[in-house]
């Protein structure tokens, strides 16, 4: 890998301190990171190498899966950060920065690889990307590449007016867009395991799947987010994005003789091939819910709009479950079922696949037989299985489901920002959003938000603890299927 500078926005910030430098160090310590390399944090805090360096640590100690044993090691880690005080707005602070990044870039001998990675709020993506062109920052002998956290647009007009700034700074094959999802290791594993096995592939049509249930249940409440999340809600946080990147990942077919370019091209007519939804219509695929207050794990929990900062009239989304459809050869008249909320019962974030019944006959339905699933499982464990029945072997001549394993979980094995960083220091795209698909989802779940705005959805309120308001078992039930592990 060629040596790189990594120009951090947001060093200060909390991203930084939880996922970008513990991901970093672990790079480090598996050799993965590029030779040498350096990085420049940047924030507007008067803060020194040696403060940054000192926080640099103080993350890897308390979030790092690896803690450090060698203290020689974490020392040659730090010194690679430099700190650069910087306001976005101001354009000497990015010619003071460009002269740094050249002065260390020449004492290194090192080549000028420019990754620009944007860990700061949206509002400032823009400004920072026109910055870094205007100051010659991105005019490089070596490559550069723009790293950009979430939210990607608040909406489709927004997203496109983002894009559309952002690419006169940097080209598309030039802009990595994070969506940690992307990153999981499960995630990685569904289109390799469709492709190396004949035999799942076969079965990863319409003729055999009855219905595909997409779920990110979370426990937690909207927790110090109020001022970003009371604008977003579940829609906007987890649905166009992470909710529609799983449904495209796992509903790609790749030809045999597929190049890496292919699984981003094939995403992109997954998500052309959704459905649209019917703006009279929308109140009977979508479900959109607020947590009430109840309990969690035994303990008791505030409502959302008696959360800190949450106005008591807030009729903003917690909870979001849709029905979706594909209209391809592989896909049509099978009902995808997407879920996500706060304050749930569980932590539980996996996908489903459920095979049609194999057996028609009644004796069968008798016998308890279930259907097939093939399950990929994120949290609250990592797992890949696939559900078939066989009888007891106690010989009671009942059926039993049996799980075969198609994934081995290792402990401490490489986390999602480890993958993706990792994958963007080497310019492989494949696990980032593409602009295409970006495009396409916001398209896809705009009239629900004008749907939401105009309060054309019924909110319904469900109690924490649960596993959201009862219309989204409806959704299923309607069809003649409910959500699995749901207990
Ligand atoms: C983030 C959302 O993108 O994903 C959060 O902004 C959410 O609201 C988080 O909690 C969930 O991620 P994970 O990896 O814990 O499922």
């Amino acid at each position: 890998m060629e040596a790189t500078t990594i120009v951090l926005f947001g060093a200060t910030g909390d991203l930084a301190k939880r996922k970008i430098y513990p991901a970093l160090y672990n790079l480090f310590v598996d050799g993965k990171l590029p030779e040498p390399f350096s990085v420049f944090g940047l924030g507007r805090r008067e803060w020194s190498d040696a403060k940054l360096q000192e926080n640099v640590e103080q993350s890897i100690l308390t979030f790092s899966r690896r803690k450090p044993e060698d203290t020689d090691k974490l020392q040659a880690f730090l010194s690679a950060f430099r700190y650069s005080v910087l306001d976005v707005d101001r354009e000497e602070d990015y010619k003071k920065l460009l002269d740094m990044v050249e002065s260390r870039e020449e004492e290194l001998g090192i080549p000028q690889n420019r990754l620009f990675y944007l860990s700061v709020g949206p509002e400032y993506f823009k400004t920072i990307a026109y910055n870094i062109k205007s100051s010659g920052l991105g005019t490089t002998k070596g490559w550069k590449r723009l790293v950009i956290e979430k939210p990607f647009g608040h909406d489709l007009a927004s997203a496109r007016d983002l894009n559309e700034k952002l690419s006169a700074a940097f080209t598309e094959d030039e802009i990595f867009r994070i969506d940690h999802y992307l990153g999981k290791p499960v995630v990685q594993k569904m289109e390799m395991l469709q492709h190396a096995n004949p035999v799942l592939q076969a079965f990863w049509t319409n003729r055999y799947i009855a219905n595909v249930q997409i779920t990110a249940n979370e426990t937690v409440g909207v927790e110090e987010r109020a001022g970003y999340y009371d604008k977003s809600g579940a829609i906007r946080d987890m649905f166009q994005n992470h909710m529609l990147q799983l449904l495209m990942m796992l509903a790609i077919h790749l030809p045999s003789d597929s190049g890496p370019g292919d699984v981003r091209a094939r995403k992109k007519e997954v998500v052309e091939a959704l459905v649209p939804v019917q703006a009279g219509n929308i109140a009977s695929q979508v479900v959109r819910g607020q947590y009430a207050e109840g309990s969690i794990n035994g303990k008791p929990v505030a409502g959302y709009t008696s959360e800190p900062g949450i106005a008591a009239d807030s009729r903003n989304d917690t909870f979001v479950a849709a029905r979706l459809e594909i209209d391809n050869y592989f896909w049509r008249g099978v009902p995808i079922y997407i879920r996500t909320g706060k304050r749930l019962k569980e932590k539980s974030t996996r996908i489903v696949i459920e095979f049609k019944e194999p057996l028609k006959s009644a004796a069968s339905k008798e016998s308890g037989i279930a259907p097939n699933l093939l399950v990929f499982e994120m949290a609250p464990n990592e797992s890949i299985t696939l559900q078939l029945n066989t009888r007891d072997p106690g010989g009671s001549g009942e059926f039993k489901p049996m799980n075969v394993d198609l994934h081995t979980h290792r402990d401490n094995t490489a986390e999602a920002y480890e993958n993706l960083i990792h994958d963007a220091f080497r310019g492989d795209a494949t696990f980032f959003a593409h602009w295409d698909e970006v495009e396409r989802s916001w398209q896809w779940v705009e009239p629900i938000l004008n749907a939401f705005a105009n309060n054309e959805v019924p909110l319904r309120l469900y109690e924490a603890g649960s596993y959201g308001p009862k219309e989204s078992d409806e959704l299923l039930a309607g069809d003649g299927f409910h959500w699995w592990f749901d207990d």
